[in-house]
């Protein structure tokens, strides 16, 4: 692995997506200490205070995936989270779909993966990841927020946290270049947040009650509504609440 490490950058997605990939390796690592243009899911701002949490992105090249089958990738980096964080004493580790990384009821980690597919092959992934380090006090955007302090009281070192989750997602990537994707999608299941429970959600603009069954080779999120309905939903389709 190849770490860059810059004191600011408006977000380290984007720097990636400035970069000629024909140059960079992968497994090459974007690090900032601070972001001025953070991305989040949905259209969000990813805000997180400066020198305090892990903002970076890595890059990726899964020629060997299918497009049809990227939705594993999102598993695989998902999985790779929750090792080091395992690894490091959290218990109660939960992936809120599509790849929120929750402890509790809290969530830690956010994700965003930007795919390039080009001729109809994988080429690029862009994987930006943002983990709650030693932040401790949060703005009222974060949500329900937790770091790596709050749950263990104690500060952790940014550069050896981020060579730790590294070597986390590079172990599961392998994993799926090695055809270990049923292995994959078994223990994102085991993990996924509310599977099999009846929860709120909004779904067309109405509340429902409805439990999640599982997630789609396309990575939809399957669910049953409480009346019997069977739903299978894209990101912007529906909403945890
Ligand atoms: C989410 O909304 O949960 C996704 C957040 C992803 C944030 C990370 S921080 C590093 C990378 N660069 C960005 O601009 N966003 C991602």
């Amino acid at each position: 692995m190849n770490i860059v490490w810059f004191d600011t950058l408006d977000s380290t997605n984007h720097y990636c997506e400035l970069l000629d990939m024909n140059d960079v390796e992968e497994f090459t690592v974007i690090a900032a200490r601070e972001q001025t243009a953070g991305r989040g899911q949905r259209g969000n701002h990813w805000v997180s205070a400066v020198g305090e949490n892990l903002t970076f992105s890595i890059v990726l090249k899964p020629v060997f995936l299918p497009p049809l089958r990227q939705f594993e990738l999102t598993k695989a980096v998902s999985l790779g989270i929750v090792d080091a964080l395992e690894a490091m004493g959290i218990g109660g580790i939960f992936i809120k779909w599509p790849n929120d990384i929750y402890v509790g009821d809290r969530k830690i980690c956010g994700t965003l993966i930007a795919n390039t597919i080009t001729g109809g092959q994988f080429a690029v992934a862009v994987c930006g990841i943002g983990l709650n380090v030693n932040q401790t006090k949060f703005g009222p955007e974060a949500g329900r927020p937790t770091s790596l302090r709050l749950l263990t009281r104690t500060k952790a070192d940014l550069n050896t946290t981020l060579t730790y989750l590294i070597s986390s997602i590079e172990r599961r990537y392998e994993m799926l270049r090695q055809n270990g994707e049923n292995e994959i999608d078994k223990e994102y299941l085991n993990r996924l947040y509310q599977c099999g429970i009846a929860a709120r959600y909004r779904h067309d603009g109405q509340g429902i009650t409805a439990i999640i069954t599982g997630v789609s080779p396309t990575g939809q999120l399957m669910l049953r509504t409480d009346e019997g309905r069977e739903l299978s939903c894209a990101m912007k389709e529906i909403e945890f609440l």
